[in-house]
């Protein structure tokens, strides 16, 4: 399987998402700074697969580092690229979750030498990024159970191997199902304005060997009202102690078509997704993008010059339309305050 990001003697192997379709290229990320380049531009996207990509970040930084004698020096400036790192993207709370890991391992490491701290690191950086499939794989197993027989699953967004370190949250949970069902079907949202869906999601999906049908956005709630779909599952970038999901933005519209269609909607997530340092959405922040993203199609003008925009990237779920969070820890449901410090304390 190929990895989306992987460490790899001393820098980080990385599928150019940008490309994706048209051109399947491996970037080879050397220092933190491209790190963050890499992650703000979207080279890398997808909370979890930014969460691996800044713990990676972190060893890149401290192996800029090395030359440092003093710890206390080391520990000062390696703090200071953490921040840098967490700057880079404020929606997906995945990434200041690795990024701290990382530092606290720093910290609080018992290796005498600047040299053990970094060996530490790139090794802690491994295991997170191989632990992240095996996570995966453990959502797809609880989320397959509750996909019926023979449904057409809609999705948002791409939640899928390239979002992840590999085989995905809600595709693991679509691909889980059909290792079961082959009779599954898939239908994707485009995902406007950058296309995650069209260009990455049917991508993974048509892969596979999957019946998958690109839609447009505006199109689910047509879809939903012919009774065409059976189940929705999404992917999540801050989900707070409620239950509240911040997730791509038109993610909230879907929720609540689903809901007014009696369509199950379905969360799939890693704990490490869940910020329970917040009581509720209202607390997540939003990601607000470079405008083109919305002015321009392929480089291209497709509006009027003098147009307001606003482009944020994200938005956020009320818990009252989510049927669960499925995660590694099974599958939550409401009250999510209480399966969420459930799950936590498992
Ligand atoms: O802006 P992106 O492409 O990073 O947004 C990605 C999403 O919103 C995904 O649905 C989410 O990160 C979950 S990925 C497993």
């Amino acid at each position: 399987m190929i990895k989306s990001v992987e460490w790899q003697n001393n820098l980080v192997k990385m599928i150019d998402q940008t490309k994706i379709p048209h051109i399947f290229e491996i970037v080879d990320i050397k220092t933190s700074e491209q790190m963050y380049t890499a992650i703000k531009d979207m080279i890398v996207r997808g909370a979890p697969a930014i969460g691996i990509s800044g713990a990676h970040g972190v060893s890149l930084g401290a192996l800029e580092l090395q030359n440092e004698t003093d710890k206390n020096v080391f520990l000062d400036k390696l703090h200071k690229i953490c921040e840098y790192l967490k700057s880079s993207r404020p929606t997906a709370v995945n990434l200041a979750w690795a990024v701290d890991k990382q530092f606290e391992l720093a910290k609080t490491s018992t290796s005498q030498t600047v040299d053990g701290v970094i060996k530490e690191l790139i090794e802690n950086g491994i295991y997170l990024e191989n632990e992240d499939i095996e996570i995966n794989k453990k959502m797809g197993d609880y989320g397959a159970e509750v996909v019926p027989k023979g449904a057409t699953i809609l999705t948002h967004c791409n939640a899928g191997a390239l979002a992840t370190v590999g085989y995905g949250t809600a595709l693991g949970v679509v691909r889980s199902a059909f290792a079961k069902d082959k009779t599954i079907k898939v239908f994707a949202d485009e995902t406007r304005p950058r296309q995650q869906g069209a260009r990455l999601t049917t991508f993974e999906l048509v892969q596979d060997g999957i019946d998958t049908t690109l839609i447009t956005d505006g199109m689910s709630g047509y879809f939903m009202s012919q009774g065409m779909i059976d189940f929705v599952v999404v992917g999540a970038d801050r989900i707070a102690s409620n239950g509240d999901t911040a997730n791509k933005i038109g993610t909230y519209n879907l929720a609540i078509v689903a809901k007014e269609h009696n369509v199950p909607f379905y969360i799939a997530a890693p704990l490490s997704t869940i910020d329970i340092s917040i009581a509720s959405g209202k607390q997540i922040p939003i990601e607000e993008r470079d405008h083109q993203e919305v002015t321009h199609i392929n480089g291209e003008r497709v509006c009027a010059e003098g147009v307001h925009i606003i482009n944020p990237g994200f938005d956020v779920t009320p818990a009252k339309y989510i049927a669960g969070i499925i995660t590694e820890k099974g599958i939550l449901r409401a009250p999510f305050e209480e399966s969420i410090k459930e799950a936590f304390s498992k």
